[in-house]
């Protein structure tokens, strides 16, 4: 079986401020990435910055400073959100790398000797806000769809055959039904292609930011086609870096995207890609859009939310959790701040973190601070609890696969409900005087269970659950999902515990 699993984020536009969506978008590959891992697959997890384009041409002018010295200096913003959120990328992709400049032009040649590209001249409508072509008859009031202004582009243009791909995209969508995800995103591509394409222009000559077009330098490479190539140049194309094979790493497993840039995924890329007889991705994810207190997110209206900011406030596991779990992913979901409060108080501080601490503070007082021995036999009740998550992790596992991360989320916290119910019910502090073995069984059966629920909450909650594999003294290799049936062994050291989310 091929172990790898190769998950992509976007590339992010850098004269941006990293803001909630650019978080949440590689928030949801890091989950994937992490539990990949966990389960014993050879993960490569890629994001990076899209550094290309007019908009950044232009926004590097008004700061009086060439192009790659603005690049320079705001990709770092982006890297800086990797930290600031604990996510685990093993690349970070520019598009002003070296390796991504040559696999572009690898990739346009190799279209060019196929003779899918051809010199022609583009006249329309352009939106360098959404770096995007657009047809009269998709203007609006004089607009682009999203609202963008647009101008109107003559030039000379190398043109992608697109049109030429029609019925097979259409084709590959039928045969390969959930390539495109959720449904109803496949649905509007898939009425989109069967609309009509037309052929795609794929290089400008009115400014000079951008990749060159190696058969005719007056012309740069359209910044999409630039960007969407990032996916391969990472994996290693060109062939350039010993002792990773291109084909071990591509086809990507996963790109996941926003549901805004769902056309550029899962048409225009599927179509150079079978243009250049290379394999397609397998998936395409398209996520909902965030909005702030039920308004749109804009620059404009000042209403971004920054994720540093919100991290510092509320905490990095609060903000993890908050998102993938409040919205099923897929939907467009609502950040409100009480709603989040409402969340970290009772989901974490009273239902898990109350869990851990009056579990572990009553072995800390009743059992010498250590894991009671291995009990040589347990009732029901205490088996379906310590069963209920090890029992579960298929389950989690095809959650993973559909991106259904608040499923996953909202099992786990049955669980940890079902486990405070168990403490009410079992009441160790009765044991304690008239049954004391039993009291051990019990404390036991819980301690078992917190590190399960521990281990699987790993890539979601990534500090909290060290803290508690440590606490309970799990040895790393233990951690793993396929370990997960290794009991907790008796007499391991546990101490009086922090408080793991303090209410807010
Ligand atoms: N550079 C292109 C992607 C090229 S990929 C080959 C781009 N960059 S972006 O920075 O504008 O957006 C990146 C991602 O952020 C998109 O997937 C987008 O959906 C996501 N989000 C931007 N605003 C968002 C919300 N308000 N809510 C959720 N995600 C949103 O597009």
């Amino acid at each position: 079986m091929n172990n790898n699993f190769y998950v992509t984020t976007p590339i992010y536009y850098v004269n941006d401020i990293p803001h909630i969506g650019h978080a949440y978008t590689t928030l949801a590959c890091d989950i994937i990435a992490r539990f990949k891992r966990l389960d014993g697959f050879n993960v490569f997890f890629l994001t990076g910055t899209d550094e290309h384009g007019q908009k950044v041409e232009l926004a590097a002018k008004n700061k009086k400073v060439k192009p790659i010295e603005f690049v320079n200096e705001v990709s770092l913003n982006f890297k800086d959100l990797l930290k600031c959120m604990q996510f685990s990328n093993d690349d970070f992709i520019r598009t002003t790398d070296e390796r991504h400049i040559e696999s572009c032009q690898k990739l346009w040649n190799k279209l060019l000797e196929n003779g899918h590209i051809y010199l022609g001249k583009y006249s329309g409508w352009y939106s360098v806000r959404d770096e995007a072509f657009f047809s009269e008859s998709e203007i609006v009031d004089g607009k682009a769809p999203s609202g963008s202004p647009v101008e109107w582009v003559e030039e000379p243009s190398y043109f992608f055959n697109l049109k030429k791909w029609e019925s097979k995209l259409i084709d590959f969508y039928e045969k390969n039904p959930n390539f495109i995800c959720p449904a109803s995103r496949r649905n509007e591509v898939v009425s989109f292609v069967k609309g009509g394409l037309l052929d795609l222009s794929v290089s400008r000559t009115s400014f000079s930011w951008g990749i060159k077009v190696p058969n005719d330098n007056n012309h740069i490479m359209y910044v999409w086609l630039d960007a969407l190539t990032n996916y391969i140049s990472a994996a290693n194309y060109t062939d350039k870096v010993d002792g990773r094979a291109f084909l071990e790493t591509w086809p990507a497993d996963l790109h996941m995207v926003g549901k805004d840039i769902i056309r550029f995924h899962a048409v225009y890329w599927p179509a150079f890609l079978m243009a250049a007889d290379l394999p397609l991705p397998k998936k395409i994810f398209a996520h909902g859009w965030w909005t702030n207190e039920g308004q749109k997110i804009s620059k404009s209206l000042g209403n971004v939310i920054d994720p540093f900011d919100i991290v510092e406030k509320f905490g990095l596991d609060q903000v993890r959790y908050f998102l993938m779990r409040e919205v099923p992913f897929g939907n467009d979901g609502d950040f409100s701040i009480s709603q989040l409060i409402n969340r970290v108080n009772s989901d974490l501080s009273n239902s898990f973190g109350n869990l851990f601490q009056r579990v572990v503070s009553m072995v800390v007082k009743n059992c010498n601070g250590k894991v009671p021995e291995k009990p040589n036999s347990f009732l029901d009740e205490d088996l379906k609890l310590i069963n209920s998550i090890k029992n579960s992790l298929n389950e989690y596992r095809e959650l993973i696969d559909l991106q259904r991360f608040d499923q996953v989320l909202k099992h786990i916290w049955l669980v940890i409900g079902n486990a405070n119910k168990y403490v009410d019910i079992q009441a160790p502090w009765s044991l304690k005087k008239n049954d004391f073995k039993r009291m051990e069984v019990v404390l036991f059966t819980l301690l078992e269970t917190l590190k399960q629920i521990a281990i699987i909450l790993q890539p979601f909650i990534p500090s909290t659950s060290e803290y508690i594999l440590n606490h309970l003294s799990i040895p790393n290799d233990f951690r793993q999902l396929k370990s997960i049936n290794i009991l907790i062994s008796g007499n391991n050291d546990i101490s009086v515990p922090s408080i793991l989310f303090p209410r807010i």
